[in-house]
């Protein structure tokens, strides 16, 4: 396992950071942390870099106890909200951060143009950090945390401040991570980057996880088709209302609730061979944003 927790916990005073964390991450996974401000995203993070220690609970990441000095050296990590000083290059940068890392001179030199391409920052290396855009920013910090080669990349809040263009370079970024095999644990509140890009997710309200697993069990299980047909007949009306009794009709179009994808194919049949002359069928899954309003909200009337 690449992470694993077990009722991690932490407490400021008498405020709850957060509390019986349990989760466990694998080898090659993208996994996101979602929740609202003050959930305890950050928190969590904190304690698997080792900059903040447990109040209670126990961690091993890397295969080690929590704070283990060798495993800080293959852990890429980018804090939320980061600034560097505007009157560094993004050479400059990355030289400072190669020698936190203890690299020989020439690794970190080949490691530094690595890094660079990786994150499509190559020409611009010799330019002041004041001058970068806000992605060109993100994405050194991101190649700072890679310059030690880890095998575990944590980033808090990666995509936060950026453009839609901006959020999809640094998605790029990770997607070609995951594929190096590399494996990934993240912060968001941008839910749709976390559904195009994650494995498994965790959603923490209060400190509390209150639904993990992969992406799939966090979505509603129904399918919402909707069947765009004309001709629909008394029976096919009656057959329909038998699979969803709660199913909306207007004119030509019918929305109703099904248990998956395989009941597609018997709903055509049932409609054509009624007598209805069928267009569409579009099958709608929930979004995680829905999934997210709907878990945060019915916990928040609890
Ligand atoms: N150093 C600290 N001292 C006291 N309370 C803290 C400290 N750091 C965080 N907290 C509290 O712990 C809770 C969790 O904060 P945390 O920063 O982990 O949340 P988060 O999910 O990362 O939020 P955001 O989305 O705003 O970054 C909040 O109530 C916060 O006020
Ligand atoms: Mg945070």
């Amino acid at each position: 396992m690449i992470i694993e927790t077990e009722a991690l916990t932490k407490l400021y005073g008498k405020k709850t950071g957060c509390k019986n964390i349990s989760i466990t991450v694998r080898e090659g996974q993208i996994y996101a942390f979602l929740g609202p401000n003050g959930a305890g995203k950050s928190t969590f993070i904190k304690m698997l870099t080792g900059l903040i220690f447990p109040t209670s609970g126990r961690a091993e990441v890397l295969g080690k106890p929590l704070g283990d000095v060798e495993v800080r050296e293959k852990l890429g990590y980018l804090p939320e909200n980061f600034k560097y000083q505007d009157w560094m290059s993004g050479q400059d940068l990355l030289s400072f951060h190669a020698s936190l890392y203890k690299l020989d001179r020439r690794i970190s030199e080949s490691r530094i143009e690595e890094v660079l391409e990786l994150v499509k920052l190559k020409g611009n290396e010799k330019y002041k950090i004041g001058s970068y855009s806000k992605g060109m920013q993100q994405r050194i910090g991101i190649a700072s945390s890679l310059l030690c080669d880890p095998q575990l990349i944590i980033l808090d809040e990666p995509t936060s401040a950026l453009d839609p263009i901006g959020r999809k370079e640094v998605r790029d970024i990770m997607v070609e991570l995951k594929k190096r095999g590399k494996t990934i644990f993240l912060n968001s509140h941008l839910l749709s980057d976390v559904e195009m890009l994650c494995d498994s997710v965790a959603i923490i309200n209060k400190g509390s996880i209150i639904k993990e697993g992969p992406l799939d069990t966090i979505l509603y299980e129904k399918v919402t088709l909707e069947i765009h047909a004309d001709n629909i007949t008394g029976p096919i009306l009656q057959k329909l209302g038998e699979i969803d009794k709660d199913m909306e009709y207007e004119r030509d179009r019918i929305c109703l609730q099904i248990s998956g994808n395989e009941e597609t194919a018997s709903i055509a049949e049932l409609i054509i061979n009624n007598g209805g002359r069928l267009y569409g069928l579009i099958p709608h899954r929930e979004t995680l944003e829905n999934a997210f309003i709907r878990l945060i909200e019915g916990e928040n009337y609890d």
